[in-house]
């Protein structure tokens, strides 16, 4: 879980228009990668190809840190025909704004699919990542052209949808409690931002608004606090986010904290799934009788008249989270009375 120190907080995407340009980045990034382009014939043809392509390229403090090139393939499908980030710049969330970047793009632009191709999962450990990468964005599975490279590299090309983005009751019935290991990339601060932005525009009750939340990114400050966690929960996710909430009256005797905490929580669950991550809500393993909760408000220096009353970790999930058993609709949900009538 440890970062370089000298990578930016924030990124930005530019894309780029002057074909020397393009040249220029894609041979600075590309030569950078001999793990992954070191075949000099396969990387000059990506080099020259670029100048025609749709660029977007990350600039982290200055420097071109990555990019990726977009190529009509019909007049549907737009492929995602290269893509690289310099190695001392991997897992920190820089692929997921370029290919944001190139999402956009290819929608404004019209076209239904975007097809990527990578060598199939189950030989390399390396492109395994890939695969879980392509998957955490939304791509599926289409089909694995066994001799399209050579024998040793299948070639899995995946596809996305560019007209059916989730519909939001769609991602209500996609998020489930996700209680296995992360991948350690990055998030990006920007994904952070939107998800606490999400979480805190909850109702609450009488407007009080007494949930505050703190972001928790930074490796040293994560450890500290999985220190604290037994049994551990949620230690291999590169994010947390801890709830926090005030005992505020919203009127007589009347105070709303628990609803409102709840509702930001679910907010920010839906967001963190709309962006491709999972979480889970953990509430009871933190505020039991042993008060873990406490203990990671005093390591986030949280005052003494706020409770740390939840703990969200946010990654990208390694394996896919398990539905759970739910009962019955007809068990739990009525029309015009209770069990008189059901849909
Ligand atoms: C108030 C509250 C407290 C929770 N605390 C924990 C917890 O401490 N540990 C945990 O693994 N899950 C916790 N959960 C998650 C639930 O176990 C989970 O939502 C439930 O099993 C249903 O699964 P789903 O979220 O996938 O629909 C909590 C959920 C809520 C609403």
């Amino acid at each position: 879980m440890k970062h370089p120190e000298h990578i930016p907080a924030s990124v930005t995407i530019q894309c780029i228009q002057d074909p020397d340009q393009k040249q220029r980045i894609a041979r600075d990034v590309l030569e950078a990668l001999p793990d992954w382009f070191g075949v000099p014939e396969s990387r000059e043809a990506y080099i020259r190809g670029s100048r025609d392509q749709t660029m977007f390229a990350a600039n982290c403090g200055g420097a071109f840190s990555g990019f990726l090139c977009l190529k009509p393939t019909g007049n549907a499908t737009v492929e995602l025909a290269v893509m690289g980030i310099k190695k001392p710049f991997h897992r920190q969330g820089i692929g997921t704004l370029l290919f944001r970047a190139a999402r956009d793009h290819a929608e404004s632009a019209g076209f239904a699919f975007m097809q990527v191709k990578t060598v199939a999962a189950g030989h390399y450990e390396d492109y395994d990542r890939t695969n879980r990468f392509y998957q955490s964005l939304g791509f599926q599975e289409l089909e694995v052209l066994p001799e399209l490279w050579d024998a040793a590299n299948p070639c899995q090309i995946y596809i996305l949808s560019l007209k059916e983005r989730a519909s939001l009751t769609d991602l209500i019935l996609r998020r489930h409690s996700y209680r296995g290991r992360f991948l350690p990339d990055r998030i990006p601060r920007q994904d952070l931002n939107l998800i606490l932005e999400a979480g805190l525009a909850a109702p609450s009750g009488c407007n009080k608004q007494t949930t505050s939340l703190i972001a928790v990114d930074d490796p040293g400050m994560l450890e500290k606090i999985h220190a604290v966690i037994d049994p551990p929960v949620g230690e291999t996710a590169p994010a947390m986010i801890c709830v926090l909430s005030q005992k505020i009256y919203a009127y007589r005797d009347r105070c709303f904290a628990v609803q409102d905490y709840s509702a930001a929580i679910e907010n920010m669950l839906l967001a963190i799934t709309a962006l491709g991550y999972q979480s889970c809500w953990y509430e009871g393993h933190i505020t039991d009788t042993d008060r873990i909760c406490d203990r990671i408000a005093d390591i986030l220096g949280v005052p003494p008249e706020y409770d740390l009353v939840c703990m969200l970790p946010v990654g990208v999930a390694e394996s896919k989270p398990a539905a759970p058993r739910k009962k019955p609709f007809e068990e739990r949900a009525f029309f015009n009375g209770f069990r008189t009538e059901n849909a």
